[in-house]
Formats: structure tokens, sequence, C-alpha cells
């Protein structure tokens, strides 16, 4: 098998380090603090979280909701009495009558997901005011049970999407009433998420303690990756993981990604050179997700990108020297095509702005 894993989490084998930011987590939940995982994108936050899970799995009772595809209360609304049903307690006749009886104003109605063989839980919610009491009647749910219970919200910041503007409050009045529960709100957007709970006049206003994951440690991540191709007969020294650590700026999902092809391509060496070739070979592959982005682009957003790329961080976006470098025109043309690529996704703001995607930076910074 291969021991870099692009995708998800499987065990503590392939999964490098982060061993004092598992010491907090576990220290918050062993007080019932609530807690915010923040991160730039693709640092490990998901996995980090899979990991907490896994080794504390004879501990707690894990609540796990990815909420990034919910665009609605009602959203929200489904997925967690999914995850309550699904986490809670294991699937029975019992489970059934008590929440029937939970609730019943609601009129629940049970069925079998057809791909995922797991039940489904589903509440007849229409008005407002029904969905502010189901969900307050959902963690009354979780409050009610004697088990140690963490519940994990991950990509957290799409709350603040939704049309309904209360659900902050409601979410917040609503986990300040559970002493027992630990709740985990996780999340990419940094400036979203530390203005909800940074911000005096907002509802979580200071109602968790903050982790900023950063990258791993390079010294650490080295060592992991001259183990893992060691252990497999192949060959690479210390300088030159550190090197591949720094191609990929030491973005999680970038190094695993370099690691995982190298260790495909099955060869018993790997060189500087080689992983400098197989980057390249990489964006190459990746071109026409490349190709695609520019689709969805207008021409000057993609020029901007391009500077930017360019330049890797650009502190003053709106400064003259800047703008002239690359004859980007006026200040609010810049302003306006900045706010929607940030919009986008395209790119992150923190002390400068950059590219999200730091393989797309470099393919960028490749066709200048
Ligand atoms: N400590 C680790 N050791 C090895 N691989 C890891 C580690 N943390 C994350 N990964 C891998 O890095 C990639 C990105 O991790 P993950 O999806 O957890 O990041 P994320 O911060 O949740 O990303 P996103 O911002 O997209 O939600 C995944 O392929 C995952 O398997
Ligand atoms: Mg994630």
């Amino acid at each position: 098998m291969n021991p870099f894993l692009m995708s998800g989490y499987e065990r503590p084998e392939f999964f490098c380090d982060r061993e004092n930011e598992t010491k907090r987590i576990i220290q918050s939940i062993e007080n019932s603090r609530n807690l915010t995982l923040i991160s730039e994108r693709r640092m490990g936050k998901t996995s980090l979280l899979k990991h907490l899970m896994f080794l504390q799995q004879d501990e707690a009772t894990f609540i796990y909701i990815d909420i990034y595809p919910t665009l609605s209360m009602s959203d929200f609304i489904r997925i967690l009495s999914n995850a309550v049903l699904n986490h809670l307690e294991p699937f029975s006749e019992k489970v059934i009558r008590k929440l029937t009886n939970f609730f019943s104003a609601f009129k629940p109605k049970f069925s079998i997901d057809p791909h995922s063989g797991s039940p489904n839980l589903e509440l007849s919610i229409g008005t407002t005011s029904e969905k502010e009491k189901s969900l307050s009647l959902l963690f009354e749910y979780i409050r009610d049970s004697e088990k140690k219970l963490v519940v994990i919200f991950d990509e957290f910041q799409q709350v603040t999407k939704y049309p309904e503007k209360n659900v902050e409050a409601l979410l917040r009045s609503e986990i300040q009433k559970d002493i027992n529960t630990s709740f985990i709100f996780s999340g990419s957007q940094t400036g979203i998420l530390l203005s909800m709970f940074n911000s005096y006049s907002r509802p979580f206003y200071n109602s968790t303690e903050t982790l900023y994951l950063d990258a791993i440690q390079k010294a650490e991540y080295s060592a992991f990756i001259v183990n893992k191709f060691a252990a497999n007969n192949i060959k690479i020294v210390p300088e030159t993981a550190s090197y591949l650590y720094e191609l990929n700026r030491g973005i999680t999902y970038n190094v695993q990604y370099l690691c995982h092809k190298l260790f495909a391509d099955g060869n018993d060496l790997i060189t500087r050179e080689s992983a400098e070739d197989k980057l390249t070979e990489i964006l190459q592959e990746n071109e026409v997700v490349y190709y695609n982005y520019r689709e969805l682009l207008t021409s000057f957003q993609f020029q901007l990108l391009q500077a930017i790329a360019h330049q890797g961080i650009v502190e003053k976006p709106y400064g003259s020297a800047f703008i002239q470098a690359y004859s980007l025109g006026s200040t609010s043309s810049v302003r306006t095509a900045i706010n929607s690529l940030l919009e986008k996704g395209f790119l992150i703001q923190q002390k400068g702005v950059y590219l999200s995607d730091w393989y797309f930076s470099l393919w960028l910074q490749r066709q200048l």
C-alpha cells in the first residue's frame, strides 16, 4: 500500500506528527471546553480530527459533521439529525421509539439510504419557528445522552452563508446550555471564522479557544518521509526529503501528493532531480483543471492571478508598485477582481494575498 495518503485518514501509521495539537485537543475535551481549529487550506484539519477520533474512540462518543454541503438551516438540521441517529447509539427498535417520541411534533420518518445503507431520519419542518424548535430539540437530545460527547462541525464557516441570519445566535445558545459536551468548530476560511469567534458583537465571541494549525515542522515531516520510503526499500537522503518539503511549502496536501506519486513510480532512489521532474509532471497532469479555471474567470482576473502567483505573496495588492509592475490599470478594478477571487476561493488574504492552490500558483509562474 502507498504509505502517502492523498485523501482521508487510515490509521496512526500513515499520520505524521501533530502530537502537540492532538494533546491540546484531548485536554480541551477532558475539560469539556469548546475549541476552534483553523488553518490554511489543506494543512490537515480534517485528518487531525479523524486521528483524534481514532485515538479517543474508547474515551468519548464523537459526532462528526461536515457542513460544507449545507446551504440552509434545514440542511443543517437534516445533517445533524442524521449524525445523531447514526453516531449516538446503535440503530435499533428502541432508538426508533425514543426518537419518534422525542420528535413527535415533527413527524419523524425513518428510511435506509440506498447508497450508504445507513439509516436516515427526516423531520417534517417548514416554518421558521419549526426549524428553531427542532434544532433546539436536537440539542436537547444530545444533552440527554449519558455518554461523554464530542460534537465536531467541520467547515463551520458555512453557517454564515445560510439565508437565515440567526443561526449563529441559536447555535451559540444551545451550545452554552451543554456543559458536558465539547464542541469543536473547524474551518479553513480563517477570516470568516476568526471574525465569528473574536468579534465582540458576534454570538460566538470568546466562547471557544482557538487552535491554529501550522504546517508540520520540516524536521518531523522529513523524518517521516525518509522512514516511509525506507520501510519500502526506497532510498531518499534527509536533505532531499527537506527539499521536497520546501518545494511544497510544507503544505501537507502537496507534500503528500508529491510523495504519493514518487512512491507509485516504484524507483528505488529518490533524488532532487527526480522530485523536480515529478513535480513538473504533476503540473502537466493538472493542466486540464487549470485551463478550466481560466474558463471560470475573466481575462483580467486571470491576469491578476498570474501577477500574484509571480510574486508568491503580495502584501500591498492595491499599492501602485504592484499595479504598475504588472500593468493592472486602476486600483478599483483590482479591488473588485480581488474580492471576487477571494469569494471564489482562488485567493487567500492573510498578511497579503496569495493563491490558495500552491500547484496552480507554480503552474502560473511557469507560464510567464
Ligand atoms: N499529519 C498528517 N500526516 C500525513 N498526511 C496528512 C496529515 N494531515 C493531513 N494529511 C493529508 O493531507 C491532505 C490534506 O489533509 P486534510 O484534508 O485533513 O486537510 P484540511 O485542512 O482539512 O483541508 P481542507 O482545507 O481542504 O478542508 C490529505 O490527503 C491527508 O490525507
Ligand atoms: Mg478539511
